[in-house]
């Protein structure tokens, strides 16, 4: 059965960026009624802290060097994690904007599965090589402020570059982004900017 991996990275029960992900949901369990849908939520998952045995195997890995036990176990559950996202055909990202970036959960989730051997290869003399197959993407970022044009109240994007070059970097180069912005402020611009990006992401799901 296909699997479309999702990657909920919003804490928020009245999350902007987990309501596009409904709407973009439901459109496409309508268009794919036969599709398996994995959800993670990584404010509920359990995530190992990036220190001690599994920092200390990335370093044996890139060495070319063998684990100790300890970092093969802990290696073990970022192999487990990597492979639900190696397994998915189609992969749904919703986060908010964090301080210009992501969600430090969502950087742990990258930090955890970004790993030589797993998503990626390193050769000294040749360099780095992404070992995952690329595959449709998306991208539902929301933010307080209005990206769609550019810089916003002095504030810049640096959640989308981020994501596309990490992405690009494992070997997931189909990437598309929805951006709903801006959630705060004057209710006109909130409503119309949600309004544009639901309708957008119900057309994006049909086909995706
Ligand atoms: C810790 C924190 C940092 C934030 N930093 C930014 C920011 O740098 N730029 C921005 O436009 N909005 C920022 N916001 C606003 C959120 O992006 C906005 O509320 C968004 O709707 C959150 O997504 P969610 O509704 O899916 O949780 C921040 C919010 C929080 C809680």
């Amino acid at each position: 059965m296909p699997k479309l991996l999702h990657v909920s990275c919003s804490p928020r029960p009245d999350s902007s960026s987990s309501a596009g992900a409904r709407t973009f949901l439901e459109a496409f369990r309508q268009a794919h009624p036969d599709w398996d849908v994995d959800v993670i939520d990584l404010w509920r998952e359990r995530m190992p802290e990036f220190a001690g045995p599994i920092v200390e195997a990335k370093y044996a890995r890139m060495k070319g060097q063998a684990f100790n036990d300890p970092q093969r176990d802990s290696f073990a559950e970022a192999e487990r994690m990597a492979i639900r996202l190696s397994l998915a055909d189609r992969v749904l990202i919703s986060t908010p904007m964090w301080n210009f970036g992501i969600p430090y959960k969502l950087k742990q989730w990258f930090d955890l599965i970004v790993q030589p051997g797993l998503t990626f290869r390193f050769d000294p003399s040749e360099g780095y090589f992404p070992l995952l197959k690329d595959r449709p993407t998306l991208v539902i970022l929301a933010s307080g402020s209005d990206f769609v044009t550019g810089m916003n109240r002095g504030r810049i994007d640096m959640a989308t570059p981020y994501l596309r070059e990490i992405l690009r970097f494992i070997g997931i180069n189909s990437v598309g982004f929805v951006l709903i912005g801006p959630t705060t402020g004057p209710q006109q611009p909130i409503e119309a900017a949600r309004e544009r990006a639901h309708q957008r992401l119900a057309g994006i799901a049909a086909s995706f």
